[in-house]
């Protein structure tokens, strides 16, 4: 390898239809159940990896400030096994930028792990096929797998290190979903998802929620693949419920909603009495991922700017695969 080396990615982040939450192992992030997902085209990350022989330790650049020594801690986990797969020692320039607000319930750490697997990746001189590359990405974080795939991906839990991987269910131009995230809140949440996994067995209810996972998985994939909103309501709107009832009731409890989370779930819940077809669901954080589809956008958008303590709406469509950037 030369003295120098880099690359440059680009990756969305995902919206968990069926959700992760909680692991079987933590370390490899062998997650308890699997999961389904949409990446979102309008948001990304992209992370440029520079290798260079003359650095003492790897840097990092987040949002074009240094963040903080756990941030770092954890990118240094990461290249050290991209490292150890590559047989190189030199330490890395990491530099990455959000178009979107890093940690506020839009899965950011899942584009910054898929960017920096590629970008770490090609830099060091690999050339890993999709499956690898997203066991690759499992590692930094366990929802950056699925930002791996194009359009529509199935997260398959597995056993061990080589079975845990997302691929494809449908590409992206498969179906017109809109997801408008109404953002409520732009600060960073108190508790990561790191602590959130580990606590979800101390609920009750987690061991139904993963029991009963095998059958969500098949009633949304059928949904998405069958093109029928109305099937996906049902079963999306359920699993984040199911999700949220677990993190509520963990020990120590984590409860992510604010007054307008609930506000907005309401509303949707009126609009689809009305007839419009739309539904929600939450990651760990207090904005609402409003999933609708591409004729009625438009009015979705406008109802929800008025809702009190909606600051802004995100609009998306089904997103690409991680991708390597020319510059
Ligand atoms: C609620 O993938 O962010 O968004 O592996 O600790 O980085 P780490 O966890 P992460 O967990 C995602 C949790 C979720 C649901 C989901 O995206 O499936």
């Amino acid at each position: 390898m030369n003295q120098i080396a880099s690359a440059t990615a680009i990756a969305n982040p995902n919206i968990a239809f069926i959700k992760y939450w909680g692991d079987k192992d933590p370390m490899l992030r062998i997650p308890a159940n699997g999961s389904l997902s949409m990446n979102l085209s309008n948001l990304q990350s992209r992370t440029t990896v520079r290798y260079d022989s003359t650095l003492e330790r790897d840097e990092l650049i987040l949002d074009r400030k240094v963040p903080d020594d756990l941030a770092v801690e954890r990118v240094t986990r990461f290249l050290d096994y991209v490292r150890h797969l590559a047989g190189i020692s030199y330490y890395a320039r990491v530099e990455s930028e959000n178009n979107f607000p890093t940690g506020s319930g839009i899965a950011s750490s899942a584009s910054a792990f898929a960017a920096l697997s590629l970008a770490a990746s090609k830099a060091a001189g690999l050339q890993l096929d999709e499956r690898s590359l997203s066991r690759l990405a499992r590692r930094g974080s366990g929802s950056a797998c699925r930002s791996v795939p194009a359009g529509f991906v199935e997260w398959q839990s597995g056993e061990d290190d080589d079975s845990s991987y997302a691929f494809s269910l449908a590409p992206a131009d498969h179906w017109q979903l809109y997801d408008c995230i109404a953002i409520v809140s732009q600060e960073h949440k108190k508790t990561g998802s790191r602590e959130g996994h580990a606590l979800a067995e101390t609920s009750l209810l987690q061991n139904t929620r993963v029991g009963d996972a095998t059958r969500r998985l098949d009633l949304c994939r059928q949904a998405i693949l069958n093109r029928d909103f109305q099937a996906f309501t049902e079963i999306v709107e359920l699993d984040s419920n199911l999700m949220h009832a677990v993190m509520m009731t963990s020990q120590p409890r984590l409860f992510y909603w604010q007054p307008a989370t609930l506000a907005v779930m309401r509303a949707v819940v009126d609009w689809r009495r009305n007839g419009i077809p739309v539904c929600f669901t939450i990651d760990a954080g207090p904005n609402v991922h409003v999933i609708t589809l591409a004729d009625h956008s438009s009015r979705v958008i406008a109802d929800l700017v008025q809702i009190p303590g909606v600051s802004k709406v995100l609009v998306s469509r089904p997103g690409k695969a991680v991708r390597l950037s020319e510059e």
